[in-house]
C-alpha cells in the first residue's frame, strides 16, 4: 500500500521520499505544474509516482489521495511560493482540504510536519499549523503531528543570519535561550518510521536534536571548532514583538514570530520521541564539524 508525499520537492518532503524508496515503500508525491524540473527529474530517478495538484486545487488532492493507505504532508508557503499561495491558502485551506481528501479516500494515516506552539505569540503561520492539527485529530484517521524545532540547516545559516564563514551571527533576542536545534534529516527519519510505528500513532510527538544549546553557545561551539572569532548582534525581542504586531502582510507577521519565538529558546523534552525513533540524531557538533570541513 501506497503513501502519499505533499511536499516532495522541498527539503524535508525530498529527503522523505528518498528515505521511502531507499527502503523500498511505493510513494506518490504531489507536484506542481510550476515545480523545479530537476526536482521533478530526481524525484522520478528514486521510482516516485508523480501526480500534479496543488493543495489550492482542492479537487487534485482528492485523485492524489485515491488508493492511498498513508500520507506525510511537509508542504508550506513560508518559503516556496507560487502566484495566488499564501499562509492561508495553502498552510491553512490547503492542509485543511487534504485532510479532508485524506479521510474521504480513505486514507488509514496522517503524519503532518508542525512545530510547537508558544500561546502568547499567535501569527498566522502558527494558527494554521494548530488549526490543521485540531482538524486531524477530529477526522476519525489515525495521525502522527510531528512538531519539530528549529532545523539546523535553515536557521544556523546566512539565511537567516547565522553567517559563520562572513564572522557574523545574528541573535534573535540574546540568543541566550536554549534551543533544540534538528537536523532536517532526522525530521524525514522520524517521519518515515512514523509510517510505520503503530505506537506512533494518535500521537503529538515533540521533535528536537540531543542537545538544547543557545544560539550564543552555538557561536562559541563554531569559535572553539577553528571557525575564527564570531562578532554578534542582538535583534531585541521587543523589536520583533513590534515588527509582527505592526506587520500587516500574514507572511511577514509570520517570519517575525518564528523569530520571536525562536528568541524565546525551545528545549524539547525527548524522552517521548527516543522511545518512539530509537535512532542517533545529529547534533550541533557533528553539524558544526560538516559546515567547517567544507569551509
Ligand atoms: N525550517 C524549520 O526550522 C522548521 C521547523 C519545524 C517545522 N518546519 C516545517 O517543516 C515543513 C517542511 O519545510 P521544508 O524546509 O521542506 O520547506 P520547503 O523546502 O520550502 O518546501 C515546501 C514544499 O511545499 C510545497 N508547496 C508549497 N506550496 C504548495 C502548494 N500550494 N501546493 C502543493 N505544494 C506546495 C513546495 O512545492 P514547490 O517546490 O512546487 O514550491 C515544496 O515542495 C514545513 O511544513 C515547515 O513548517 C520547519
Amino acid at each position: 500500500m501506497k503513501t502519499l508525499v505533499i511536499g516532495a520537492t522541498g527539503l524535508l518532503g525530498h529527503e522523505i521520499c528518498r528515505r521511502l524508496t531507499d527502503e523500498g515503500r511505493p510513494i506518490r508525491a504531489v507536484v506542481r505544474r510550476t515545480a523545479d524540473q530537476g526536482k521533478r527529474a530526481e524525484l522520478e530517478r528514486l521510482g516516485v509516482e508523480l501526480v500534479e495538484g496543488d493543495l489550492k486545487d482542492h479537487a487534485s488532492l482528492s485523485r492524489a489521495c485515491t488508493g492511498m493507505q498513508s500520507v506525510i504532508s511537509t508542504a508550506s508557503s513560508t518559503f516556496s511560493r507560487q502566484s495566488g499561495d499564501s499562509i492561508e491558502s495553502v498552510d491553512q485551506k490547503g492542509q485543511l482540504a487534504l485532510v479532508d481528501a485524506a479521510r474521504k479516500a480513505g486514507v488509514e494515516h496522517v503524519v503532518f510536519i508542525s512545530f510547537r506552539e508558544n500561546p502568547t505569540i499567535q501569527y498566522p503561520l502558527t494558527v494554521a499549523k494548530r488549526a490543521v492539527e485540531h482538524a486531524l485529530q477530529a477526522s476519525g484517521m489515525d495521525y502522527t503531528i510531528l512538531q519539530a524545532s528549529y532545523f539546523m540547516e535553515i536557521w544556523l545559516t546566512p539565511a537567516l543570519g547565522f553567517d559563520v564563514a562572513n564572522g557574523k551571527v545574528r541573535l534573535y533576542g540574546d540568543g541566550s535561550h536554549p534551543i533544540s536545534w534538528i537536523s532536517y534529516r532526522d525530521v524525514a527519519r522520524a517521519a518515515v518510521a512514523a509510517v510505520a510505528e503503530p505506537t506512533a500513532r494518535n500521537m503529538i510527538v515533540e521533535l528536537g536534536g540531543p542537545q538544547a544549546l543557545s544560539a550564543r553557545e552555538v557561536v562559541r561551539m563554531f569559535e572553539a571548532a577553528g571557525a575564527g572569532e564570531i562578532a554578534t548582534e542582538s535583534v531585541p525581542e521587543a523589536a520583533l514583538e513590534s515588527q509582527m504586531n505592526a506587520a500587516t502582510d500574514p507572511l511577514q507577521k509570520s517570519f517575525a514570530g518564528l523569530m520571536l519565538q525562536c528568541a524565546g529558546g525551545d528545549a524539547i523534552d525527548v524522552t517521548t520521541s527516543s522511545r518512539l525513533f530509537p535512532f542517533q540524531m545529529t547534533s550541533v557538533r557533528d553539524y558544526i564539524t560538516a559546515q567547517l570541513s567544507r569551509a
